[in-house]
């Protein structure tokens, strides 16, 4: 693809929505904040602004997008919405939940963006700087994360910058992002089914529900050609460095992504970022994309990563963490 565009970069604020909304509405492609990374914004309802959208993240075709809404009613027009699905989305909505539900009839949402399926992704995004360009558009957005396809997702407008530039007509900079991983999906199919651990922990979810999370079938995440969510392909998150996981030491050469007190011997590493020191999995979803961007620009042999503990937003990293390192063990 050319870098033929011409991207604006603009500061958050009122000018930033209108010319936001004016691009979307133009078929363009927009990247934009929201309260997990940053997205890669078009036209949901425009196939040709989606299609250009697959192109500049150079993005596997059969997969399908997520469609972000200022509201509830605004789901409803494009999902349906049990009994569950409701009580899930007034939980947690606006906020990192993604519901994957049957679409309705009407459904306003090209095909191309859902790849075909008779299910949609929805999600209502909180961040002030999402919503208000949502509400200024006033149709659905699609948004990938605004990385190139297999890069580690952004946090920063000058990580969609080094990305995607030339390739896209905006960026919106609101400042780095809150929570730093993706938001977590659940199919709302016969019984709530966990189909990517997300920005929402599991646990705050089964406690709204009363019980547990239905697991994907196991083949469901590997690296076939018909995932159930397809973006969960097995090399999603990949910087170039190798990434070793689990590190309880380190060998020469090698970079550290600490988690807590750094392991003995640290001080030999080619270079050392800390997720967080106090071993807060909060702080570490919203350093991780940064800092293993930060580790891969640092050629060493191996990114080397110390164990995190599954709990919280842990589950979320250890996922991401695992599709780092997968092919490069
Ligand atoms: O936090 C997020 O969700 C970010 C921000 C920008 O909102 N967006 C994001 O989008 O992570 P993306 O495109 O990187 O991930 C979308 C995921 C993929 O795993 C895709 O396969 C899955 O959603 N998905 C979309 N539609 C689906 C469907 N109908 N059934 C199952 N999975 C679906
Ligand atoms: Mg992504």
């Amino acid at each position: 693809m050319e870098l033929a565009l011409n991207t604006l970069i603009l500061p958050a604020g009122e000018a930033a929505v209108t010319e936001a909304a004016r691009a979307l509405a133009a078929g363009g492609l927009v990247a934009f904040p929201t309260e997990t990374v940053y997205g890669l914004g078009a036209d949901a309802t425009n196939a040709q602004a989606v299609a250009r959208l697959y192109q500049a993240k150079g993005r596997p075709a059969f997969n399908p997008l997520i469609s972000h809404v200022a509201d509830l009613a605004a789901a409803e027009k494009i999902g349906r919405f049990d009994t569950e699905a409701l009580r899930l989305a007034r939980a947690f909505w606006p906020g990192p939940l993604t519901l994957v539900l049957p679409k309705t009839r009407d459904c306003t949402v090209s095909e191309l963006a859902t790849a075909g399926l008779d299910t949609i992704a929805i999600r209502v995004p909180s961040h002030p700087l999402a919503r208000a360009i949502l509400h200024a558009f006033g149709k659905p957005v699609v948004a990938p994360s605004a990385n190139i396809s297999g890069h580690v997702s952004p946090t920063t407008a000058a990580h969609v910058q080094s990305d995607l530039e030339g390739r896209i007509d905006l960026i919106v900079d609101g400042g780095p992002v809150e929570v730093g991983v993706e938001s977590t999906i659940l199919g709302c199919f016969d019984s709530p089914m966990l189909l990517r651990p997300g920005g929402l922990p599991r646990e705050h979810i089964e406690r709204m529900l009363g019980r547990a999370l239905v697991q994907p079938p196991r083949d469901a995440q590997a690296d076939s050609a018909q995932p159930l969510a397809p973006g969960m392909l097995a090399s999603h998150y990949a910087p170039r460095t190798r990434v070793r996981l689990n590190a309880t030491a380190i060998a020469p050469g090698e970079a550290l992504l600490a988690f807590g007190p750094p392991l003995a011997g640290a001080e030999h590493a080619a270079a050392v970022m800390n997720l967080s020191a106090r071993g807060d999995p909060n702080e570490a979803a919203a350093n991780l994309f940064g800092y293993l961007r930060a580790l891969d620009a640092k050629a060493a042999t191996t990114i080397a990563v110390m164990p995190i503990p599954d709990h919280g937003l842990g589950e979320a990293i250890n996922d991401r963490l695992r599709r780092a390192a997968v092919g490069r063990e």
